[in-house]
């Protein structure tokens, strides 16, 4: 946080000159609810029993709780910011954002910023909290679970998996936002141990999977896609890269689902991990190691 966030003077101030102007002391040393200003919490996935127990303190002091819109679940808002007004961020830009939480915080509202998710994973909160910060109004992030980690679960299996997936990628394709050059996702699968998780791009399944068999790799590729993981309408649907795209669209999501590429979706051909096998015992080695969980 700034020493002297430089309060601006009017509604005006240009949200890139609060991007510009941010001090390098960035770091925070609160994460759980006990910090000063406005939390940008994460609701995480849909279902309402994983939004954090600080999430839910959170809310339930709230004056104002500014939410991702459907992205949020109604349950969520309905049960647990019942004493909040409740405004979606849907359609209203930065300039309108955030004079609407700094004016509520200034006038001795407890105010919250409801992200989807985790905050810190497409959810340009940033650029809000270095705007608010700018204009004097402290802030800070409460995380919460990402889709990714929701949709591994209604899948019953582990992004990284023991000899089968030891990264994970978190990307999204190419279109308003990325250039054809910033898409990776063909180089991440590519790389054949890393379980990409494809934010984004629901509505362009189809297209991504053809970039990657013309991209050569194997059409057999395991892929999945989780619509709505944690929410009572959730369903997975699975595939390959050859096939994944026409599945999808039969199903006719566009949007909301998690599209996940690798060997890791059928949790299968994995080998026991070292931590429940003899490397545990195996004293020197397993101090000097941090071991899996
Ligand atoms: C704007 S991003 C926000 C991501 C969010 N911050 C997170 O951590 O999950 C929205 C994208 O997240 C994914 N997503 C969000 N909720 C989801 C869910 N419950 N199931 C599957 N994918 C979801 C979809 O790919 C959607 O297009």
């Amino acid at each position: 946080m700034s020493d002297d966030p430089g309060r601006a003077d009017s509604d005006e101030t240009d949200p890139q000159d609060a991007i510009d102007a941010v001090a390098s002391d960035r770091v925070h040393d609160h994460s759980a609810g006990d910090g000063e200003g406005i939390p940008f919490v994460g609701a995480g996935p849909g279902d309402p029993r994983l939004l954090t127990v600080a999430g839910r303190d959170l809310l339930a002091d709230a004056d104002l709780v500014v939410h991702a819109g459907s992205l949020v679940n109604s349950e969520l808002l309905e049960e647990y910011c019942a004493d909040a007004e409740t405004v979606s961020s849907i359609g209203k830009d930065l300039e309108e954002l955030v004079p609407l939480m700094r004016d509520a915080y200034e006038a001795g509202d407890t105010v919250v910023r409801l992200h989807s998710g985790d905050p810190a994973v497409y959810g340009a909160a940033l650029e809000q909290m270095d705007a608010l910060e700018h204009e004097g109004v402290p802030t800070y992030i409460v995380p919460g679970v990402t889709s990714a980690f929701a949709a591994s679960a209604t899948m019953r299996t582990q992004l990284t998996l023991n000899e089968v997936a030891n990264h994970v990628a978190f990307t999204r394709p190419q279109g308003k936002t990325l250039t054809e050059e910033e898409d990776h996702i063909s180089e991440f699968v590519g790389m054949g141990d890393v379980t990409t998780c494809i934010y984004l791009g629901t509505h362009a399944v189809s297209e991504t999977m053809e970039r990657l068999l013309e991209d050569g790799h194997d059409p057999e590729t395991p892929v999945a896609a989780v619509y709505h993981a944690s929410w009572p309408d959730e369903e997975v649907i699975e595939g390959t890269i050859e096939t994944i795209g026409d599945r999808v669209e039969e199903a006719g999501y566009r949007a909301s689902a998690m599209i996940i590429i690798g060997d890791a979706v059928g949790g299968e051909d994995y080998e026991r991990s070292f931590l429940y096998g003899g490397w545990a015992n195996r004293g020197s080695d397993s101090d000097s190691q941090e071991a899996d969980d």
